[in-house]
């Protein structure tokens, strides 16, 4: 009895050891990327078979299906193998990237697989975005290509420090030391200025196994290490748990008064009870208490960990937040440089707001300044005014609050972010932090004694931004003409913002691009701020033809303040008043980018107050929005005792 329970225990123990062992050993991330016919499926398939991942009956399924669909003859086509499991990412649009994990006696791996063709820059940028490495195909018959040169471009953008030069095929030039030694050559001096640690090129033929995993006999000459000897040895020196400690914290884990944990995975570093540590937004410092993870309590956390974390003090620290090591803090800043990859049909554009989002944090954020656009196949620099899809370029980026980071260079998981479209909720591009913006170090907030309160109450009136929005010649400037006349008359303080006359001054630099457009917009939404600020009554005749800055314009007011007039007027009936005979030389095609021509007009979705104006008169729709108006305002201000303003 007593042997058997002894037994038991060692076997336990041993299956203890044997999980211990799987967790020590260190975890490689790698990606593969070359041209769809360099061989990446192939690769893989070799890779995951001769590690003895793939289980006994998918070999033979996968042995029938070859030999049926397989263009390989009598061969296993491991490419099946790969693109069969391709299938289930087809199912979800936004993942293209196919990730497998696998492990051997000395390391585990996951592999990012990511398709080849030209315009998936962003599915690589996804797979790379936490890989130690990339092994870049290139084709023994082919050499080096644009593609070749565009993905190592792209994987030291994002931050991958070791190549492997894959020179696959290497049976169908019969095996020569020459071709080899030329496509590294080639690949070398190219990849110079890369930045790259290790480039390590490796002659192979995936299809038949010589040195991938194992050593060929048909190369006598090559005395370097086959692929997975080399996956297996690469020291990866950026080592995350060397690293400063980085947690950003998810959420508040407050399950009952007694317990109040802050809970996350260690982005970087290390942390033990008995810590120093530093909330990274506002600076207040603690001890760590407590860390508790799923299986109790630990006196060290590392990297990767997920765990809570329950501090000797009860500081505060939102959801958003990062706590770090005092020692090595990052930058909490609202402005900086950062390389951005554009993943979007519809391109950046400087002045529209995106959702910026970093590991843990969240805020408002503008590219305020596009430097340069990247040229992904020979590095160039080139100008430009916005981001196409697949193309990178360096930013400065704005935010409407600040938040902590480190750069890129220093910290991968800290230093990268998205952006997230406002409207459709899309990740539209990813960011590389390159540095903090000086300036914004620079320029505080200054303390005003007369508020805006202060300043409206004086008016006796409630500000507001009466947004009119619609078609060139829907009638936005005459209503709001004759709106602004009977506030004005009712001792309203008002203002009106009209496009055709803010772009004889403060927008004279700007035409009608979507790119001028949206800058456009920022401007006059900026001023009509201020104006709401000084207390005013601001009228704004935009067309404004872009929801994204629409919607930016409302959330940089106060609450309530923001009012969106849709000026309702079909454009054929635009294009019959013609009155400032724009529609007939645009329908010429004498004028560029018209909206409603040639430049979309989208309409607004929810507006508070929506104006048809077909048959109805200027003084009929001065009244619905006065109406408006007072019903909002009764609370607050009557405008005025007898009804009307
Ligand atoms: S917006 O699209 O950027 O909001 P804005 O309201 O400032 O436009 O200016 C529109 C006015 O500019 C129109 O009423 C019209 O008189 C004039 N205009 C000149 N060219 C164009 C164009 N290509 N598209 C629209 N309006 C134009």
């Amino acid at each position: 009895m007593r042997h058997a329970i002894a037994n038991e225990i060692e076997v336990v123990e041993s299956v203890r050891e044997y999980l211990a062992s799987q967790e020590r050993k260190s975890l490689l991330r790698f990606l593969t990327c070359g041209s769809v016919d360099d061989g990446k499926s192939t690769l893989i398939g070799r890779l995951l078979s001769d590690t003895k991942q793939i289980f006994e009956d998918q070999l033979a399924a996968l042995e029938r299906d070859s030999r049926k669909h397989g263009t390989t003859g009598e061969d296993v086509d491991f490419a099946l193998l790969v693109d069969g499991l391709e299938a289930e990412r087809e199912q979800g649009i936004t993942i293209d990237v196919a990730y497998r994990f696998f492990a051997t006696a000395k390391r585990k791996f996951i592999v990012a697989d990511t398709p080849g063709h030209e315009q998936y820059t962003r599915n690589m940028a996804t797979g790379a975005s936490t890989a130690d490495l990339a092994i870049v195909l290139v084709d023994a018959r082919q050499g080096v290509l644009r593609q070749t040169r565009r993905h190592s471009i792209i994987a030291s953008l994002l931050g991958i420090k070791h190549i492997v030069v894959a020179i696959n095929k290497i049976d169908l030039v019969d095996f020569s030391q020459e071709a080899f030694d030329k496509i590294t050559a080639d690949y070398q001096a190219f990849a110079e200025s890369l930045g790259f640690k290790s480039i390590v090129p490796i002659p192979m033929s995936a299809r038949f196994g010589d040195n991938v995993t194992r050593r060929s006999e048909k190369m006598g000459w090559y005395s370097g290490p086959t692929l997975l000897e080399h996956l297996e040895s690469v020291v990866v020196e950026e080592d995350a748990v060397a690293q400063a400690f980085r947690f950003p914290v998810q959420y508040v884990n407050r399950p009952n008064l007694d317990f109040r944990g802050f809970a996350g995975t260690v982005a970087s570093g290390s942390i033990s009870q008995g810590d120093e540590i530093v909330v990274a937004k506002s600076g207040k410092a603690s001890r760590v208490r407590r860390i508790v993870a799923h299986g109790g309590d630990l006196r060290t956390a590392v990297a990767g960990q997920a765990i809570t974390l329950v501090l000797e003090d009860e500081v505060e620290v939102s959801r958003g937040n990062v706590l770090v090591t005092p020692g090595s803090r990052p930058h909490v800043a609202d402005q900086f440089a950062a390389n951005v990859v554009w993943f979007d049909e519809k391109a950046l554009l400087p002045g529209r707001s995106y959702i910026l989002r970093t590991e843990s944090d969240q805020a408002s954020a503008t590219v305020t300044d596009l430097k340069y656009r990247i040229n992904v196949n020979d590095f160039a620099h080139e100008a430009a005014k916005s981001l196409e899809m697949n193309e990178v370029g360096v930013c400065n980026i704005s935010t409407q609050s600040p938040v902590a980071f480190d750069n890129f260079a220093d910290n991968r998981t800290t230093g990268a972010f998205i952006l997230i479209d406002r409207i459709s909720n899309a990740t539209v591009g990813a960011g590389m932090i390159l540095h903090p913006l000086r300036r914004a170090e620079n320029i505080h907030w200054q303390s005003l004694d007369v508020t805006r309160k202060a300043r409206a109450d004086l008016k006796n009136q409630s500000p507001k931004v009466l947004w009119f929005t619609g078609l060139s010649g829907s009638g936005k400037s005459t209503v709001a003409n004759l709106l602004e006349r009977k506030l004005h008359a009712a001792g309203r303080h008002t203002y009106i913002l009209d496009g055709d006359n803010v772009r004889h001054g403060l927008n004279r630099d700007l035409g009608f691009t979507d790119e001028d457009r949206v800058e456009n917009i920022r401007r006059v939404a900026e001023v009509a701020k201020l104006m709401a600020d000084a207390g005013l009554i601001v009228i704004v005749s935009f067309i404004s033809p872009f929801r994204a800055e629409r919607r930016m314009a409302r959330e940089l007011m106060g609450t309530g303040e923001f009012v969106e007039v849709f000026v309702d007027t079909p454009f054929e009936e635009c294009a019959k008043r013609d009155t400032k005979g724009l529609y007939a030389r645009a329908l010429s095609g004498a004028i560029k980018n018209f909206t409603g021509v040639d430049s979309p007009y989208e309409t607004p979705e929810n507006p508070e107050i929506h104006l048809q104006t077909l048959g109805r008169t200027p003084e009929e729709m001065v009244e619905t929005i006065e109406n408006w108006l007072n019903e909002r305002d009764v609370a607050e201000h009557q405008f005025d005792d007898g009804g009307g303003i």
